[in-house]
């Protein structure tokens, strides 16, 4: 059984000692954090989503290895495969060192701050033993999984129109609070409904995007127009910077030649579907969040030693690249073409 490394134990940490705890051969034998009080599990930091990082994996089973020095759990030979969850500036460094120490390396988004980290990320995968992957949980969620699968298959006819939504008030709190350390919500938050629009459709041509900074230095708050030459209008809005007390908002509502599908994650019935002379339908859906299917994907590749099909860090870094582009179209307000 695949042994596992988590590095990290804030909200996303949790997250994923929360997901492993559900798959039966998740077999977690090490954590890292620096901060001891996160380590002895005093202090814990819950996420934004309903259900998310309740901490209820056991952090004191006498089995379990801890460590405060990433790069010792890294190099630990009893350890296969490291799960990073560190804060953003921490990625590249801790991601290249598991890629070179064999592991098989699983990491949250975005990948990285800037298309050369990216870039020396993917040359770290070249001559990698390990699998790679980055945790872009939005291909696993299953309302989403659904939607990509409508749109390949042309189940309702063509997208008309795609729109994405993705809103909050800000964490407060970190690497959060750093512009040059988070990126803003363009890349920490934004980059979800960047890296689905390119799952689903490609690589626009160009992105135009507006907004401002409000939080951080970063860009805190953006609304983007994708471009594409068979699509007629494909937008995406992200920010975090509601008034404390909003919530977090994730909606898309795509708009078929012969239906339209709006997902709400606030609603009871979160996936509804309208169809022309049809009755109002609400899609069910496998339950459980994207995190615990991208880390049940992950482990069946790492189990059958078959690279991810997509979501690896070549892919993810794709996104951050179109993320980048937002906000320099932010920045100029021009278009910016990612030809
Ligand atoms: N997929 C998602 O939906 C999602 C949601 C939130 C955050 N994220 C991403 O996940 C990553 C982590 O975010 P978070 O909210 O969990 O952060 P966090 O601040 O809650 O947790 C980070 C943890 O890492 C520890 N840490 C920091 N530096 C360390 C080091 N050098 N060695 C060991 N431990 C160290 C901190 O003590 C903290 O416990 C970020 O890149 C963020 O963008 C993804």
């Amino acid at each position: 059984m695949v042994r596992i490394g988590v590095l990290g134990l804030g909200t996303m940490g949790n997250t994923h000692l929360d997901a492993y705890g559900k798959i039966a051969d998740a077999n977690i034998v090490a954590v890292c954090d620096i901060d001891p009080d996160v380590l002895s599990g005093k202090n814990k930091t819950e996420g934004n989503i309903e259900g998310q990082a309740k901490g209820a994996f056991d952090l004191q089973s006498p089995e379990l290895k801890k460590f405060t020095d990433g790069m010792e759990m890294i190099n630990d030979p009893d350890i296969d495969m490291i799960d990073i969850c560190l804060p953003t500036p921490e990625h590249i460094r801790y991601a290249v060192a598991a890629l070179n120490a064999g592991k098989h390396t699983f990491m949250e988004k975005p990948l990285a701050r800037t298309v050369a980290d990216t870039q020396q990320l993917i040359d770290a995968t070249a001559n990698a033993k390990g699998l790679n992957m980055c945790a872009l949980c939005m291909r696993f969620w299953p309302q989403w999984v659904w939607l990509k699968e409508q749109v390949e298959k042309q189940t309702f006819g063509k997208v008309l129109s795609a729109t994405f939504k993705r809103v909050a008030s800000h964490p407060g709190r970190g690497f959060y609070l750093n512009g040059g350390e988070c990126g803003g919500a363009a890349l920490d938050l934004h980059i979800h409904d960047t890296d689905f629009v390119k799952y689903l459709f490609g690589m626009p041509k160009s992105v135009i995007s507006q907004g401002y900074s409000k939080e951080t230095t970063a860009v805190d708050h953006l609304s983007t127009q994708y471009i594409y030459d068979d699509i007629p209008l494909v937008t995406a809005e992200g920010g975090w910077s509601m008034t404390d007390g909003f919530g977090f908002q994730m909606l898309y509502t795509v708009n078929f030649e012969k239906a339209t599908a709006v997902f709400d994650i606030g609603k009871p019935e979160p996936l509804m579907l309208h169809q022309v002379d049809k009755e109002s339908v609400a899609v069910t859906c496998e339950p459980e969040m994207g995190y615990y299917h991208e880390i049940k994907y992950f482990l069946e590749c790492v189990k059958n030693n078959t690279m991810p099909s997509h979501a690896t860090f070549a892919d993810a870094a794709e996104s951050v690249k179109i993320v980048l582009a937002e906000v320099q179209s932010v920045q100029t307000g021009l278009p910016v073409s990612l030809d």
